[in-house]
């Protein structure tokens, strides 16, 4: 249960624009892994919410008449990062957001809460500084819309004045026509970390691809808040483009940067990789531009899958109008609501307090303790299950968001006579279980991957997996039951 003092889920922006004026306190909850993690660590112990969760209408990636990419703020980074939209015009930002957290992060995190939280080290808002994005703002006085650079105050802190939600993240037609672009995160683990600092350059090159017209150079964590490297950039624009010239763009940047010491690194190291990762980036972005191809750069840049899926449908039960809405006992003042939804198959419906986890849920209502409470706080994959389609730390999900939901679980995995599926049997065959307790999430992550039809490669899969801590460390064998059972069902072994 999570310490919270009551929930408002909203039908509609104005509806959630409405509950903010009725309950000023309240605070938003969109995907809720920044929130309910620091419900869960006592940060905001009895704070009142407002779910925007609901808001369909706040998600996905679509082009304006006047060529402007309006990205929904709901928009998770795993459908950012599959969209057809932004892999063709600013494919750069569905890089940036692959790298956050793991597979189940990027599936619940929104762009919207990764930077309404005003926090630096945000993998978007780097990337969104450098295609020169525009905040939408929907409040009680109508829509506003200001520059990304103008929506962060100071660390923290970000420019939502009373009753107002933000709507779309808008990048318009001159700020990507032309332009190509490189992220790199550099962090002290592959995934489920966050950035040490990270670098975002996008340019744009003369006609004959030898000189550059324009160059935005955006950082994360080397100051408060994101920032660019305007004097950097002034440097770059016009030069021709050369080795020499790159790497004297690069040494600009410590005009520009700030960044301060702390557990993760020196102010100094961070000051050597903003150089550093600038020229790199700049490489990068200038071969993805057509220019002089130079060597790729060693491997502090994140390797990333680019699929084209199709985009999911979005299911019309979390629509705007939730079937089911939040009752209060008059009594005891608590919170409940009617959650139907279908698990492993069958359809159940349930009274859940309002404070309850999905985690909760399952595990105490529905005896599904396949569904582990590891961390608690999204870090670790114990609790991961599939929610229509797609895998979920259930821990950082609300048991009342599950209205509606197709929800599954290893113990829908089985046959009707206890029969072990492919998956299952196969974690066996390689020994890939030592105490189990990682292993029913990990194995709906594998579920997942296989049911994308796919062939992935090694390192494909490790990513993938990523979002999963073994305690008893049997990676290899995990990653030989997955790759093994993906290669049967593919007709290759
Ligand atoms: C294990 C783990 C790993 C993570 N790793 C990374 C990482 O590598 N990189 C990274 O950048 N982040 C990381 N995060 C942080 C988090 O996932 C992101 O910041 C995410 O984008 C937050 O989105 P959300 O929808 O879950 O936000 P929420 O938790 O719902 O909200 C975050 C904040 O934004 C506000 N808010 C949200 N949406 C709106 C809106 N539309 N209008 C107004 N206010 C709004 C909320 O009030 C709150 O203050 C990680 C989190 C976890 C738990
Ligand atoms: S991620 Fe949910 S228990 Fe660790
Ligand atoms: S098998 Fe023990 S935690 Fe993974």
């Amino acid at each position: 249960m999570y310490d919270m003092k009551a929930l408002h889920e909203a039908k509609s922006v104005d509806d959630a624009v409405r509950l903010l004026q009725e309950y000023p306190q309240a605070q938003v909850i969109a995907g809720g892994s920044d929130v309910l993690v620091q419900m869960r660590e006592g940060k905001r112990a009895g704070a009142e919410l407002v779910s925007i969760y609901g808001l369909d209408e706040l998600r996905g990636v679509t082009i304006e008449e006047d060529g402007t990419i309006r990205i929904g703020s709901l928009t998770s980074f795993s459908h950012i990062t599959k969209d057809p939209i932004i892999q063709k015009y600013i494919n750069v930002l569905g890089e940036a957001v692959d790298t956050v957290g793991g597979p189940q992060i990027r599936n619940i995190g929104t762009i919207g809460g990764n930077t309404c939280n005003g926090v630096t080290s945000a993998d978007s808002a780097s990337t969104l500084f450098a295609w020169d994005a525009v905040i939408e703002l929907t409040g009680p006085d109508g829509i506003r819309r200001i520059p990304i650079k103008a929506f962060y105050i100071k660390a923290g802190k970000v420019d939502l004045r009373p009753g107002e939600i933000q709507t779309a993240i808008l990048i318009p037609r001159e700020a990507y026509e032309g332009y190509e672009g490189h992220y790199i995160k550099y962090a002290m683990r592959n995934a489920m970390d966050i950035a040490t600092l990270g670098c975002s350059v996008n340019v744009k090159l003369s006609d004959d691809k030898k000189t550059f017209t324009d160059i935005r150079i955006a950082y994360g964590v080397a100051g408060p808040v994101p920032m660019r490297a305007v004097h950097a950039e002034a440097a770059g624009r016009g030069l021709k483009v050369t080795e020499e010239n790159i790497e004297k763009i690069g040494d600009t940047v410590l005009e520009d940067v700030t960044p301060r010491d702390s557990w993760r690194a020196s102010k100094a190291f961070r000051e050597h990789i903003s150089k550093l990762l600038c020229k790199r980036a700049l490489r990068e972005a200038v071969r993805r531009a057509g220019g002089m191809t130079v060597e790729q750069a060693p491997a502090v840049s994140n390797s990333r899958t680019v699929e084209t899926l199709e985009k999911k449908e979005q299911t019309d039960v979390s629509s705007g109008a939730s079937r089911n809405t939040i009752m209060t006992d008059s009594e005891s003042g608590k919170q409940y609501k009617l959650v139907r939804c279908r698990i492993n198959g069958v359809e159940r419906e349930t009274m859940v307090d309002v404070r309850a986890s999905l985690t909760d849920m399952l595990r105490n209502d529905y005896s599904l303790t396949s569904v582990k409470k590891g961390c608690e706080v999204g870090e670790c994959g114990a609790c991961n299950v599939m929610i229509d389609g797609e895998c979920y730390n259930s821990c950082i999900y609300l048991a009342v968001w599950a209205d509606g939901k197709e929800i599954r679980t290893v113990e829908g995995l089985m046959g009707p006579n206890g029969e072990l599926s492919d998956i299952q049997q196969a974690f066996i065959d390689e020994a890939a279980v030592q105490c189990g307790f990682c292993t029913p999430g990990v194995i709906m992550s594998a579920v997942e991957i296989l049911e994308s039809g796919k062939e992935y490669t090694r390192d494909e899969l490790r990513k993938l997996l990523s979002g999963h801590l073994c305690r008893c460390t049997g990676y290899e064998n995990i990653l030989n039951a997955v790759e093994k059972t993906m290669k049967k069902r593919l007709g290759k072994l």
